[in-house]
């Protein structure tokens, strides 16, 4: 997945598109982790700025979801769902496979909505359903 470098000029572009929205603090921060791969620090208080808010609801948002980033994204993405349905299906043994096969690039999810094909894994941005060690390595490539 190719990430447009941070700048605070782009970063103010994305965030005029969401100008008109109501409660648009996860939405702001979503949209520029998907610009830029993450949630760049100077972007706490662009954010609060832009939208009026205070800098601590910001990175209250920001600390809260586990899938806002803030550090760059690595070139492979891999999240293992570890939610209860994809725990009842084996996820919590599939996370131990995928970490001792692909290494520290590998994160916790909390429900893709996908449950009724678990083990769930996301890769890059893209749902693995009945995800399997070598399902997850072909989404990497
Ligand atoms: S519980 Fe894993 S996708 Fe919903």
């Amino acid at each position: 997945m190719k990430y447009s470098p941070w700048s605070k000029d782009a970063a103010l572009v994305v965030l005029a598109t969401l100008r008109e929205e109501k409660g648009p603090v996860l939405m702001a921060l979503q949209a520029l982790q998907n610009e830029f791969g993450y949630v760049h620090a100077e972007a706490v208080g662009l954010v609060a700025n832009f939208f009026n808010k205070s800098r601590a609801d910001v990175h209250g948002v920001l600390t809260f979801y586990h899938d806002l980033r803030t550090t760059p994204a690595t070139d492979n993405q891999i999240s293992i769902c570890v939610a209860e349905a994809c725990q009842a299906v084996g996820s919590r043994q599939l996370e131990k496979d995928v970490k001792i096969k692909f290494g520290a690039e590998v994160h916790d999810g909390y429900c893709f909505g996908n449950c009724a094909l678990g083990p769930c894994a996301m890769v890059n941005g893209a749902i693995v359903g009945r995800a399997t060690l070598d399902k997850i390595a072909k989404a990497r490539t």
